[in-house]
């Protein structure tokens, strides 16, 4: 049986943390190693720059840093397609030819563009850019030219999936049935919150803790992390619902020791420091064999870029076998070439 094509993209801003690990990773290794699909991978370098196209340099440099997140966490280039976005200059001709296909008050409505626009104001001011703006279409460009069916998301990005099964009914209804329409699969993934107790792990929040951490940084991370504001003393009985500290345990700590925490915690019989100094310890452990193996791809530059340009050569064919029968169908075929 053919393997079902499924695509995921991240924006290469910054390294990967056990946010993006939980939330989608875990996932998407599950994925993979079921051998039930043929995964690709979308480094979404060209729509990293819509809101940091004053900073080619970090998109450039994450490319390679959420690369090597990829291969450390198991992310296996012989099972899963791994491709740079601005390599694959079929994406943007999709993307114009996509555009006649949108008006700008449906983008305007985007539930998922209008909350980033919204939090980008220090970027966009009062009016926010054509790219950005239009940034739903580049991704229905992504989607299509791999012709994915199954895109495993978060809830977050539904409206994009919507959109863009929207730009390819329109398209298929003008020019022929040519575009596959694809599915969300909703991932049962879980979000992780932040070390200080904010709903989102994320960079700019100063709140995550990223796979590549060393055992040092992971420690002053969890010692500053946020515990329960009503606990003075050590016998103060506490409540580990409020806490982080114990929020981690769950993630990191085995069912049993988890348990201990609770009741130690509730009877005020166990110390903040010595319950976030095990928790440290246990992430540490938990992403050592992570930080093993990106220290072998980091001491092997070479090998590294190698896998990129070959995932990007393969996932670039199905591209162009898109973009011929779109010229195809869109009347742009001049010439037997
Ligand atoms: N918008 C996605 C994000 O911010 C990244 C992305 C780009 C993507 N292209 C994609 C996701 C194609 C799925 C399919 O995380
Ligand atoms: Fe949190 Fe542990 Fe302190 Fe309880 S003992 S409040 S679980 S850090």
């Amino acid at each position: 049986m053919e393997k079902k094509k499924i695509l995921t993209g991240d924006r290469p801003t910054g390294r990967l943390h056990i946010g993006h690990y939980f939330g989608s990773l875990v996932n998407r290794i599950e994925m993979q190693n079921s051998g039930e699909y043929d995964p690709h991978i979308l480094i979404a370098d060209v729509q990293a720059l819509t809101d940091n196209f004053n900073n080619p340099e970090k998109v450039r440099k994450n490319v390679k840093e959420v690369m090597l997140d990829y291969l450390s966490v198991g992310i296996d280039p012989e099972k899963t397609t791994i491709v740079i976005q601005s390599m694959i200059p079929e994406i943007a001709e999709l993307t114009v030819f996509y555009s006649n296909l949108v008006t700008i008050a449906r983008l305007e409505r985007n539930p998922t563009v209008k909350t980033e626009i919204a939090q980008k104001r220090e970027i966009f001011g009062e009016s926010v850019t054509y790219g950005f703006l239009g940034y739903p279409v580049s991704q229905a460009a992504d989607i299509t030219a791999f012709q994915g069916k199954y895109v495993p998301v978060g809830e977050d990005q539904l409206p994009l999936i919507e959109q863009c099964r929207e730009i390819v009914r329109k398209f298929n209804s003008i020019y022929g049935e040519v575009l596959v329409e694809p599915e969300a699969v909703l991932s049962k993934a879980k979000r992780i919150k932040g070390l200080d107790g904010n709903d989102k792990m994320g960079k700019s929040l100063g709140n995550a803790i990223y796979l590549s951490d060393t055992p040092e940084e992971i420690t002053k991370k969890v010692m500053s992390a946020v515990t329960d504001p009503n606990r003075i003393r050590k016998d103060d009985k506490g409540n580990p619902d409020v806490c982080m500290v114990s929020y981690y345990h769950n993630l990191f700590t085995s069912k049993e020791d988890c348990k201990a925490v609770c009741e130690e915690c509730k009877a005020g019989k166990r110390g903040c420091v010595a319950c976030k100094k095990q928790l440290a310890q246990n992430i540490i452990d938990y992403l050592a064999p992570m930080r093993e193996k990106r220290k072998y791809y980091e001491d092997r530059p070479e090998l590294v870029d190698k896998l990129l340009i070959e995932g990007t050569e393969k996932g670039r064919e199905d591209a162009k076998e898109t973009m011929r029968k779109v010229r195809h169908a869109m009347r742009l075929d001049y010439f037997d070439v």
